[in-house]
């Protein structure tokens, strides 16, 4: 694949894997983004997973057709990009590696060596020429590891994002750019959103015709939809006006109350999605409660608290910063209803909380007081 003239895509996708980073569920699959500009001195840009490092090395050799590759430009350790570091070095002598000092830190770590002898260390604003192209490095500490940097192309304007704009999904994969990108990010990066910002301020100085990140296709075209989703998410407002009504249930009783809520925003016209927590895919679910700028926590009493899913998913949430959100609670309990007191304490620590003031307690299933309730936080979310 050809990104431009001198630029082109040396990644792997991975069909293979069942759950990225052991937890995110890939139906499509995950590309391993690798890049390789041929100038006067040519670069490779980033390894990829350790299961298809031959994969990328022959994608590697096939575009430097008979050259040698004078550098090797690493912008993140994490192993989905670094494993074939060690290889490359080994099958190529003469290539210098270019990377922070933090990643040194780590390829010692991981492979008992940082190469001194034909290391460059980058720093912010550190310039590499290769002839035509000229590169500038430029760190991104936490986004979402500590030696993280993104490579800026100059000639051809193109920015190398490292897990930056990545998402879920091959390359070729047609799914849906945000809604993927979406959970990708949240579950990822979200915790570190300011320095997401840090890192988009920096972008916001550069004419950027293409972004090329380390997950996912190469991004073209209005750049500013990419930009502004990003900024939206790391800056955690809402995405979207609605409700994301998530519940757990055991045998069905919050569930219904769940679903009677939902019918009733819909009927409204309030965009709504339900979440049953026990089931669902819980990246998703947690990714939509930051897309949206309400969500209902429904939840039964259990062990005298909550249920495990739900505290699952409040943990998910709370530890990554989750804020500036209206919260509403449905609780159900046979004799001593008490979720929503839990559910509520679980998040006081959370900034720019408003709670809802209806709160719906069912004992054991709706009756006509609780379906009172309901229709009372129905009314209150509607507005
Ligand atoms: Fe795709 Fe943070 O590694």
């Amino acid at each position: 694949m050809e990104i431009t003239e001198d630029i082109k895509y040396a990644g792997v996708s991975d069909f293979s894997t069942d759950l990225f980073e052991g937890q995110y569920l890939v139906p499509e699959g995950i590309s391993y983004n690798s890049y390789v500009i041929t100038d006067e001195q040519t670069a490779v840009l980033d390894t990829v997973d350790r299961n298809f490092t031959a994969e990328w090395l022959e994608n590697v050799r096939r575009i430097l057709s008979g050259r040698k590759a004078d550098y090797l430009i690493i912008s993140h350790m994490e192993p989905d990009h670094s494993a074939g570091i060690a290889e490359f070095m080994s099958q190529n002598p003469e290539t210098k590696i270019v990377a922070t000092a933090a990643a040194f830190r780590m390829m010692a770590q991981f492979f008992g060596t940082d190469f001194p002898e034909r290391k460059i260390t980058a720093a912010e604003g550190t310039e590499l020429s290769l002839g035509k192209h000229r590169l500038k490095f430029l760190t991104a500490p936490m986004v979402h590891w500590p030696e993280v940097m993104v490579t800026w192309d100059m000639t051809d304007r193109i920015l190398f994002s490292a897990d930056g704009f990545g998402k879920f999904g091959a390359s070729e994969s047609a799914e849906n750019w945000d809604d993927e990108a979406r959970r990708y990010y949240i579950g990822i990066v979200g915790k570190f959103g300011g320095n997401v910002q840090s890192l988009l301020k920096k972008a916001s100085a550069l004419d950027i015709k293409k972004i090329c990140p380390l997950h996912g296709p190469v991004l073209s075209g209005d750049l500013g939809h990419y930009i502004g989703l990003y900024d939206t998410w790391s800056s955690y407002r809402p995405e979207t006006e609605g409700v994301l009504i998530a519940y757990a249930s055991v045998y069905g009783n919050t569930k219904k109350a769940a679903e009677l809520l939902a019918e009733k925003l819909a009927a409204a016209g309030v965009k709504c999605e339900t979440a049953d927590l026990s089931r669902c895919d819980p990246a998703k679910a947690v990714a939509d409660a930051f897309r949206y700028s309400t969500t209902v926590l429904a939840s039964v009493t259990y062990n005298t608290e909550i249920f495990p899913s739900m505290r699952t998913f409040l943990e998910s949430l709370t530890e990554r910063n989750f804020s500036g959100r209206r919260i509403a609670f449905i609780e159900n309990g046979c004799w001593a209803p008490a979720a929503a007191k839990f559910m509520r304490s679980m998040l006081e620590k959370c900034v720019g909380i408003e709670f809802a003031e209806t709160t719906v307690t069912i004992k054991s299933a709706l009756n006509e007081a609780s379906t009172a309730q309901l229709d009372r936080l129905a009314a209150e979310l509607i507005g």
